[in-house]
């Protein structure tokens, strides 16, 4: 078997079990770059990482060079997989993007995929052709319970993983890419048409900016107060946040139904976000009727609590969580810049996005440094 170079780039939950995962296949070797320190220093020792799996076994692997240097680990990659949040991708990609491979094609890429990835990283990587841009639609399983150089627990696994890539990609790059993140995974990897049916699937961005919306935005209960306890993201949802997650989803599908006329895609399979809901967790919910039902009703969604920091006599959503950091200055102005460029009015979610980042003290850093001034043509 061709041995394949794989380099894991963040050293999280989802960097730590997949760094185990692929380095239990025959003939993978993984490179992993942190900055955690911690990690580094155990992997010195000679100490391997355990992933957890959900039937109780445990998975135990050294992988073959973990490094802060990302000369070291990217240099001999075919394939660069990126597992820091969004906020975090643009100094990721800046420090590797001089040491990737000069002399063949490769495949660097996002899990999740989510937050226009394949623009950031045509903009991060402009001379680096040989670099195929690809995004995974979601995690293929959940990661938590991170000990960081030990262990990490893996959730269950996505039965069926879905790719794409950047549309600048050859078909034969295409094919070639989805070959080879199946050498890493057991479920079937499926090519995505187009990378906006991983951009415009609803998730995080429209959720988490919604609820927090409807909590302690303008017309929440908790605006401008201190919220007296802990609070589930889900179970205790809002009326309003729902309301609002609704319309935004609303508006959401209409950017598909607009891309599909304006740029000739397919974003059949986006489907509404409760649609996606219920089709991820089946049985788990047991009350369908509607988006507040299946979100307070979901047994999976129990115990997610809201991001919030103690404060005072009570508690205040905490403005560094990857909700705002990640959800809104990434991921909704994502949503912000294709409404603009393909002329679709997007009251809802531009009036969330505008509360959130004033809130958030304003956003430096968003989907709109990385949208090429021309998109979509
Ligand atoms: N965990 C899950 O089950 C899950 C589920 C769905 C989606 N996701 C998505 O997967 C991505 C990774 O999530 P995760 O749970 O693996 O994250 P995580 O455990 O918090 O790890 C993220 C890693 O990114 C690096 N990083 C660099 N700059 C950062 C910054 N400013 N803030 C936070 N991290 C920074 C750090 O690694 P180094 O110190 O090694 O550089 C950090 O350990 C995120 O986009 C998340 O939304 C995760």
């Amino acid at each position: 078997m061709t041995p394949l170079n794989v380099a894991v780039c963040g050293g999280g939950r989802t960097g730590h079990l997949n760094t185990v995962l692929f380095k239990t296949l025959p003939a993978v070797r993984v490179s992993l770059l942190t900055q955690r320190q911690d990690v580094i220093d155990r992997y010195s020792d000679g100490q391997p990482f355990t992933a957890l799996l959900p039937d109780g076994r445990a998975l135990v692997a050294r992988p073959d060079r973990v490094s802060s240097d990302p000369a070291v680990v990217v240099h001999d990659a075919d394939v660069v997989v990126i597992t820091v949040p969004a906020h975090a991708r643009p100094a990721v990609l800046s420090s590797i993007a001089d040491r990737l491979p000069r002399d063949r094609p490769v495949y660097v890429g996002a899990i999740p995929g989510f937050c226009g990835f394949d623009l950031l990283a045509e903009k991060m990587l402009t001379d680096r052709p040989q670099a195929v841009i690809w995004g995974m639609k979601d995690v293929p399983h959940t990661a938590f319970g991170l000990r960081p150089g030990v262990s990490v627990r893996m959730g269950g696994a996505k039965s069926v993983l879905h790719v794409a890539t950047h549309d600048r990609e050859t078909p034969v790059a295409r094919q070639r890419l989805r070959e080879t993140v199946q050498r890493l995974f057991e479920s079937p990897v499926e090519l995505l048409r187009d990378y906006l049916e991983i951009t415009l699937t609803p998730a995080n961005p429209i959720m988490h900016s919604s609820a927090i919306y409807g909590l302690i935005g303008p017309y929440g209960q908790w605006h401008d107060r201190l919220i007296p306890r802990l609070v589930s993201w889900w179970t205790e949802c809002s009326e309003l946040g729902a309301y609002f997650m609704q319309r935004s989803d609303e508006e959401n599908q209409r950017l598909c139904k607009a891309a599909e006329q304006q740029i000739g895609v397919d974003l059949a399979s986006v489907k509404p976000l409760k649609q996606e809901i219920v089709e991820a967790y089946g049985a788990q919910i047991t009350d369908t009727r509607t988006l507040l039902s299946v979100l307070r009703t979901n047994r999976a969604y129990h115990s997610i609590q809201a991001p919030l920091v103690a404060h005072g006599d009570g508690y205040v959503m905490d403005r560094q969580s990857r909700a705002f950091q990640e959800d809104v200055a990434f991921g909704l102005s994502t949503l912000v810049q294709v409404g603009n460029r393909l002329n679709v009015p997007l009251p809802h979610i531009e009036e969330i996005y505008t509360w959130c980042a004033s809130y958030m003290g304003g956003v430096s850093r968003s989907a709109r440094d990385y949208f090429p001034p021309n998109w979509p043509a």
